[in-house]
């Protein structure tokens, strides 16, 4: 097991009816922007929830964040934080306002007019408090410290992290997901899966600890999937599924692994480019990415097939390649296209594909850092 360090500092409150909570949780003297997306949070009554739960408290509301949070409409909000002196930040909806609420954390304290350098490497040093409501399991961007941002007149999509930008807490009440539609509820699913393998389907290091709560949490999302789809108000359901996503980014499963997240970093271009829904990216992707690192990732592919599908055998390499078609098959019974022509996109593409990963420096990804353009595009290619 390789050395590690943990720091999470986000409070979790789980459970029906939470939301309440929130009276108790903000400080009373708060100056609020209540940060939302589309419709989602009006339509189905938890902005009102959160209005009463915060009685008094001077609150602004800040709507229309887009799935793939957008950085010129973030700028926006940032104008409200000045002009109302904001001075916490309440993110009710998923990952995207939640990311989005992140980034506006730490815009609000960095001193250059120039917001987009966060994006690009630049250290913050302060940002807002701010915590969540969280709509929709999927990104376990409630209890981490990144942030997924899209400037779509450049065509970009790039991420940034720091421990500043922990939620001071996050509201888990699994009844909230329960009006999502199978598209979202499908996405949640594919993107958790893959969080968790990013971080798993690497080298072997030898964190058993690490490695087995991996596999629970997989075998567990594998279980609850049809539920989700088949009983979508099956609020046990939502929850097991909340909280295993949760888990799936909140650090815990890097501890003692080598990372992956090259799948994430190729899967943002398609995103980027062509707006095709996160998760669906990283269908499209891993299945490459897996079968170009077969030899370098055998044995832990052929530990997910035993330990995770229930597979018996001695060749390690047909293991591997069960575990790959398996994983597969789980996204395409999702009704998740896991070709690029799924999505209407061909060699041409690819070729855009490949020139932004350049445009940002990707250049050298994977666990090993040998994904480089030319694998890149190999990968992309094996996925027409
Ligand atoms: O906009 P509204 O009307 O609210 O509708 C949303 C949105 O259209 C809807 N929705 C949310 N909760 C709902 C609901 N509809 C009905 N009932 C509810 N309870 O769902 C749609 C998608 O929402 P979004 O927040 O975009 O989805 P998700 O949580 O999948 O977030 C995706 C974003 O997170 C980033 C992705 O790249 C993408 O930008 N990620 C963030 C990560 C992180 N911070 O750690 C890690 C991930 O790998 C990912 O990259
Ligand atoms: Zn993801």
């Amino acid at each position: 097991m390789l050395n590690f360090e943990y720091y999470n500092p986000t409070r979790i409150v789980f459970g029906e009816d939470t939301v309440k909570r929130l009276d108790e949780l903000v400080p009373q003297d708060a100056r609020i922007l209540i940060l939302y997306g589309g419709n989602s949070a009006i339509k189905h009554g938890t902005l009102d929830e959160v209005m009463n739960a915060l009685g008094q408290r001077v609150t602004v509301a800040y709507g229309g964040v887009q799935a793939n949070p957008e950085y010129e409409h973030l700028l926006g909000a940032l104008e409200k934080i000045k002009e109302h002196e904001i001075n916490f930040i309440l993110a009710v909806g998923g990952g995207s306002v939640i990311d989005g609420a992140k980034f506006l954390a730490a815009a609000a304290k960095f001193a250059d007019e120039d917001k987009w350098k966060i994006l690009e490497g630049s250290q913050i040093t302060a940002a807002l408090p701010f915590a969540t409501v969280l709509t929709l399991p999927a990104t376990g961007s409630e209890m981490n410290s990144g942030s997924v941002i899209s400037y779509r007149s450049r065509g970009l999509k790039r991420s940034f992290s720091s421990p500043l930008v922990f939620p001071k807490f996050s509201i888990l009440d699994p009844s909230k997901a329960v009006t999502l539609p199978e598209r979202q509820t499908v996405n949640g699913i594919v993107d958790a899966f893959v969080h968790i393998v990013e971080q798993y389907a690497t080298k072997q290091t030898g964190a058993a600890v690490t490695d087995e709560f991996a596999e629970s949490l997989l075998r567990i999302i594998i279980r609850v999937a049809p539920t989700l789809i088949a009983e979508p108000e099956n609020v046990q359901a939502r929850g097991d599924f909340m909280w295993a996503a949760t888990n799936a980014l909140n650090g815990l499963l890097r501890l003692g692994e080598v990372g992956d997240w090259s799948v994430h970093g190729i899967g943002h271009q398609l995103t980027a480019l062509y707006q095709i829904d996160h998760a669906r990216t990283l269908a499209v992707v891993l299945p490459g990415v897996w079968q170009y690192k077969l030899e370098a990732k055998q044995a832990k592919l052929a530990q997910m097939a035993r330990n995770v599908y229930g597979l018996q055998g001695d060749d390690e390499r047909e293991l591997a390649l069960a575990a790959i078609n398996k994983t597969e098959e789980f996204f395409q019974q999702l009704g998740v296209g896991t070709r690029l022509a799924d999505y209407d996109l061909g060699k041409d593409d690819v070729k855009a594909l490949v020139q932004n990963l350049e445009k940002i420096g990707a250049t050298s990804l994977g666990e090993d850092k040998d994904i480089d353009l030319n694998a890149s595009r190999e990968i992309l290619l094996s996925r027409l």
